[in-house]
């Protein structure tokens, strides 16, 4: 089990993570493949030899210490085992490499299992956003300062 930067190969295994777990607000192939090529983000992969698990996506902004964690998610088998956790840390750690300070993230109000993830690993609730999804979800917003050490 390991966690590594995302290559052109891993793009159908995440797109199928993508429409198993989320029922919009979907990131496309296109998007995707966008992120993956950016020298502003950041896509990793959570892997068991060539089996995708998971991915995440960090976003970064030129000048800013904050990272943005733009998309978290695993495989619907393999939710509830302690690898949400580990691909979070994995992606702050990835983030903290990179110069950041803080992690922020929207989650959907509803998302209680993400919530419940965030919440348990120091993330810290600071604002709310009305309409933010596709159906008119709000989204809630969290931060996280990066510990220097791990
Ligand atoms: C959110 C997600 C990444 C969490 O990963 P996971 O592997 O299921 O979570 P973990 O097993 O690592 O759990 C980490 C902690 O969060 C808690 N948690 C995770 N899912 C939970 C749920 N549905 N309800 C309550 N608590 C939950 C666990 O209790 C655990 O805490 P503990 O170790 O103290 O028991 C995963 O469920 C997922 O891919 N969901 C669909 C995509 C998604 O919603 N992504 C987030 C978008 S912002």
């Amino acid at each position: 089990m390991m966690v590594r930067p995302a290559t052109p190969a891993d793009l159908s295994a995440i797109e199928a993570i993508e429409s198993a777990v989320f029922d919009g607000d979907r990131l496309s192939r296109r998007s995707l493949r966008y992120f993956l090529a950016s020298d502003t983000a950041m896509m990793l992969v959570l892997a068991v030899q060539d089996h995708v698990l998971g991915y995440s996506l960090i976003a970064f902004r030129r000048g800013s210490k904050r990272a943005r964690l733009y998309s978290i998610a695993l495989t619907p088998d393999e939710h509830g085992r302690g690898l949400g956790r580990f691909l979070l840390r994995s992606s702050e750690n990835a983030a903290k490499a990179h110069g950041a300070a803080f992690m922020r993230l929207e989650v959907r109000n509803d998302n209680a299992g993400a919530i419940a993830l965030y919440e348990k690993n120091g993330y810290r609730f600071f604002g709310r956003i009305e309409d933010y999804y596709e159906d008119g979800a709000a989204a809630l917003r969290f931060e996280k300062a990066l510990p220097h050490a791990d």
